[in-house]
């Protein structure tokens, strides 16, 4: 017997009226279905636990509203249809952090009753466009980006996005709120079982991969789809299977919530602010030492499904990578993919399966009512299980615009606000995902505290790592408190040998700092872009009324935040072995750390939002970029990061290593650099001789070269 689908596949831009009509008719259903799954009114406006999310009622009116806004931004409605609801129910909340709570405003809400009439209003309406409007007729389709019927296919994708997030507020209320709505799919589950497959590693080579989704591929994408770009990554191992719950019972029951060292800094808060001491979708079913669990879906409490994916936010994905790297103290560490790997391990047929009827393939397009055993679908041509649906797939990157990629006239907010380095990415649609939220091309993005139905796969690696995570970890974090903030006696000084060889090193952060103060001409806004842990962003504060500070590395964002929120860190120096001694450093009284603003990036894809600086620093960082001519290129052209008339200091010893960048991306000197800064002139050039202290007997002595460019003002554009 055929299956019965109950989520249309995605639609196809050339679609005719009718199938349009249809893909609407199904998206509308679906929201109409999950919702039929609240059994009391009150639960309409009961607010999610953690309080940073409106009550249920905002997200049953809140996608017919945007049908209305974007139809009338695109000119195909004429007036609202209730402006006070239209406004009441536009935005959603994207809280700051995870106690940015939300109160007061439960009588602001409309009654149940008004918000169906109103979907009953727009559905009509929309109905109506899409079985009489000209611009449907077929000699005038595709719809393209330019065409305003993209606004009508915006909302479908739109209103698909909240039946996922919308499903995840009803997962986080209480059970008696909710029952399984007639109709729901079923889910794949055993009565009673401990068994969950053991995960093995899958190893794969070096390569590059192709990111942004073609502007005529013939389904809709949003904004951050868009754009180009190749990207390398190098030869790695991750699991086959996404991380189950089985799997991750052990980081439990070893004490992996209850041991600091696991978290990051913030994970940590967030972990005591919430008192979590399992997965949030884990029901405790006896006492606490027993480790006896049920599971929380979307309506049900049932037994465990120890082959389930488990469901995380970031904290906790990045927390078991790091207890497991413990495990094998010696040997491997452990992390969550980049978005290029999580490319890199797609199957390699071409088709995107939510365009085709059978997408049975996956467990995504609510094919399943919730998570499915991580072995229950067939691995890839790449030996991957689940490398789309199932759960979101949490990524190290941070959201980010692919190269080119512009925000839609229609929904010119849609992605820039979350590319601030606070957004981690999540990659390939949960169970519940369907359009284009479960497309191949879906990019999507959460804070790291906040949940979906989102788990994780871990990448193995050999101790010593490659890349940007050769930063992660406290004796990193120390050696750079050290070189940043250290005393010269701390630095150099101190080394017994009286004769040695260390004259006339500068104090490098300092230096830079002195440079840009040196040769700004205005002191408005200043970057720094790898800034680590921040000396010469906060040295900068005394002289700028804004300095904002990125680095790639979340450890050393955290810690520079620390300094400037304390004002003071105590770290320790590391002498020999074991041996050392903890230094205080304290912030000098004429600075003002109140002015800096750090943030976790990466300088090879920085967010237009930054906006302009009358002054930019580039402090040994160009010769760690994967592409280190795109970092270059971003400070020129219509949003560069340099103003015109503005400075840009770059320091490098030009060290490049094929573990950071590819040989034909290698800049040979000051020459090569010309060629790229095309709208700078080259203004003071000067060696720079500092030291990185290891220990008291081993020191790296470089002699970085600094350079000073200033962006010519007849790159001003002249305004209109
Ligand atoms: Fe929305």
């Amino acid at each position: 017997m055929e299956r019965k689908y109950i989520s249309s596949p995605l639609l196809k831009l050339d679609a005719n009226r009718e199938t349009i009509l249809e893909y609407f008719k199904n998206t509308w259903s679906l929201t109409e279905l999950l919702f039929s799954g609240i059994s009391k009114e009150e639960t309409y406006y009961r607010r999610p636990y953690h309080k940073i999310r409106h009550p249920l009622i905002f997200y049953y009116g809140h996608p017919a509203v945007l049908y209305v806004n974007k139809l009338r931004v695109a000119g195909l409605l004429e007036t609202p249809i209730d402006p006070q609801l239209e406004t009441l129910l536009e935005t959603g909340v994207d809280e700051m952090r995870w106690d940015d709570m939300r109160e007061g405003d439960e009588n602001l809400w409309p009654s149940v009753q008004r918000v169906r009439e109103y979907r009953s209003l727009v559905f009509q309406a929309v109905c109506r466009l899409i079985e009489t409007h000209p611009e449907l007729e077929t000699k005038n389709l595709p719809i393209t980006h330019e065409s305003r019927m993209w606004a009508l296919v915006m909302s479908f994708e739109h209103e698909r996005i909240h039946l996922e997030t919308s499903s995840v507020l009803m997962r986080e209320l209480p059970i008696q709120f909710l029952q399984p709505p007639a109709g729901w799919p079923l889910s794949m589950t055993k009565k009673k079982q401990t068994d969950f497959p053991k995960n093995h590693f899958i190893h794969r080579e070096a390569g590059t991969v192709s990111l942004g989704k073609p502007q005529d591929w013939p389904t809709f994408g949003w904004d951050n789809e868009y754009g180009h770009e190749e990207r390398n990554y190098q030869s790695f191992s991750t699991s086959s299977f996404l991380i189950s719950n089985g799997e991750f019972l052990e980081f439990v029951k070893n004490g992996g919530y209850s041991e600091e060292a696991n978290w990051s800094q913030e994970g940590w808060q967030w972990k005591r602010f919430r008192n979590i001491k399992w997965p949030t979708f884990w029901v405790a079913d006896g006492p606490a030492g027993l480790h006896q669990f049920k599971i929380r879906t979307i309506f049900e409490i049932i037994d465990m499904q120890w082959d389930w994916p488990v469901c995380v936010n970031f904290y906790e994905a990045r927390a078991f990578c790091q207890w497991k790297s413990q495990q094998e103290n010696e040997t491997h560490s452990y992390r969550l993919l980049t978005e290029a790997e999580h490319l890199a391990l797609r199957d390699t047929k071409s088709l995107d399966p939510v365009m085709h009827k059978r997408s049975d393939a996956y467990n995504h397009n609510l094919v399943s009512g919730s998570e499915s055993p991580v072995d229950a679908y067939p691995a890839n041509d790449k030996g991957i299980h689940d490398s789309l649906g199932n759960v979101w797939q949490w990524c190290e990157d941070t959201f980010h615009p692919l190269s080119g990629s512009k925000p839609h006239p229609y929904y010119d907010d849609f992605s820039s606000p979350c590319y601030d380095g606070k957004h981690q990415m999540i990659l390939g649609g949960s169970f519940i995902s369907t359009g284009a939220e479960a497309s191949i091309w879906a990019r999507f993005h959460f804070r790291p505290h906040f949940f979906q139905h989102a788990g994780f796969r871990i990448v193995k690696e050999a101790k010593k790592m490659p890349g940007n995570y050769l930063y992660e970890g406290q004796e990193m974090v120390n050696k750079y408190l050290l070189m940043h903030w250290g005393e010269e006696s701390d630095i150099h000084q101190n080394v017994p040998h009286t004769n040695a060889p260390f004259p006339q090193v500068v104090h490098l952060p300092v230096k830079c700092a002195q440079l840009m103060e040196q040769f700004s001409l205005d002191f408005g806004r200043a970057l720094d872009l790898g800034c680590a842990v921040g000396r010469s962003t906060i040295e900068l504060s005394r002289s700028f009324a804004e300095v904002i500070g990125i680095d790639y590395s979340q450890p050393f964002i955290e810690c520079a935040n620390k300094i400037k929120q304390d004002k003071r860190i105590t770290y320790w120096r590391k002498d020999s072995g074991e041996s050392g001694k903890e230094v205080t450093l304290r912030l000098s009284a004429d600075l003002h750390p109140e002015r800096s603003h750090f943030e976790q990036g990466d300088a090879c894809h920085l967010p237009i939002r930054l906006g302009q600086f009358d002054s930019v620093l580039l402090a040994n960082v160009l010769c760690r970029l994967e592409h280190p001519m795109n970092c270059l290129k971003r400070m020129q052209g219509e949003n560069g990061l340099v103003r015109p008339g503005g400075i840009l200091v770059m320091t490098t010893p030009f060290s490049w290593l094929e573990e950071y960048t590819a040989k034909e991306n290698w800049l040979q000197g000051i020459p090569d650099v010309k060629k790229v800064l095309t709208e700078f002139e080259l203004i003071y050039q000067e060696e720079l001789p500092f030291m990185i202290r290891e220990h008291a007997r081993k020191f790296e002595y470089i002699i970085t070269l600094a350079s000073v460019w200033r962006r010519k003002p007849s790159s001003i554009q002249e305004p209109n």
